[in-house]
């Protein structure tokens, strides 16, 4: 096994010119298969809501889901970083608050750091998390939870003030003590200024090449969701369509009698050795 990617190994990938890869995840299957495939990070993204629960943004994401699916994603975590979304709500009150929900987050999702959103406002909660010893990713440029304040979901910085604000907001993240910024949304020759900006890395999503790593929704890079594809997005797998495909097979097969099969039946079996029969639970039947 490469070896285990830290904070530490986050924070020396800017100095070492190696690129960051990071991919959001929720469920302890797909963690398996991030882990054994050379991703960095694994990020529990509260984007979640939308491409799990189906919501049309990531505002109504609880804390109690993040933290569910935080620890569900930390079973199959060994190798790669492991980083959870504070949800909307649970951190934007006060820095208190904030070290309440960071502590869940770590105590019981099982996470080694959590990102939030935000730039120069969040710079007093930051510092207070890394005081006492949580590592903060920031967030800057598009941030999905101030969907409604932004009028959608908009690409940032595309003007002076508002890209100043981007940088300005990055700037203070690092001073508060983050080890890694996630840019999103924004013009590339902005993310590139942030970039440099920072000695901190810069992990982008739509956000140009000259990030210091980048980052996608796992759904869309395995082109699991339908037809609408953001232009920042590449789909290395055709997902939907194969799943369609198997899911029609399987309908096929059981309207035809062609499953289960013999190979796939039980055979009965001498009383005394038969005992109480398979489980009725999902699992290894014998
Ligand atoms: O929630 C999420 O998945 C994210 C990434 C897109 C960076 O914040």
């Amino acid at each position: 096994m490469e070896s285990k990617v830290t904070v530490r190994t986050i924070a020396g990938a800017k100095k070492s010119g190696r690129r960051l890869a990071m991919v959001t995840c929720y469920d302890a299957t797909f963690a398996r298969l991030l882990d054994e495939s050379g991703v960095d990070v694994a990020l529990v993204g509260d984007s979640l809501g939308m491409v799990v629960q189906g919501l049309p943004n990531t505002l109504p994401v609880t804390l109690d889901e993040m933290i569910y699916h935080c620890r569900a994603v930390s079973r199959g975590i060994r190798r790669a970083h492991l980083v959870g979304d504070m949800p909307f709500g649970a951190y934007q009150a006060s820095p208190e608050d904030a070290l309440r929900s960071a502590t869940r987050m770590l105590k019981e999702g099982g996470v080694e750091a959590v990102k939030l959103e935000g730039g120069v406002e969040m710079a007093e909660t930051v510092a207070k998390l890394v005081r006492v010893g949580i590592p903060v990713m920031g967030h800057v440029g598009l941030t999905p939870q101030s969907v409604h304040a932004m009028g959608g979901f908009r690409v940032q910085g595309r003007d002076t003030d508002s890209a100043q604000r981007i940088v300005l907001g990055a700037q203070a993240l690092e001073a508060a003590g983050a080890y890694s910024i996630v840019l999103e949304g924004m013009p590339a020759h902005v993310a590139a200024e942030v970039t440099r900006a920072v000695s901190i890395p810069t992990i982008g999503i739509g956000a140009g090449p000259d990030c210091d790593g980048q980052v996608l929704v796992l759904y869309d890079l395995l082109g699991l969701p339908g037809d609408f594809t953001p232009r920042f997005v590449r789909r290395y797998e055709e997902l939907g369509l194969r799943t369609r495909a198997a899911l029609g097979k399987f309908v096929d097969d059981v309207r035809a009698g062609a499953f289960p099969s013999a190979e796939e039946s039980y055979e009965a079996r001498a009383p005394e050795a038969a005992g109480a029969g398979p489980s009725p639970k999902y699992g290894p039947h014998s």
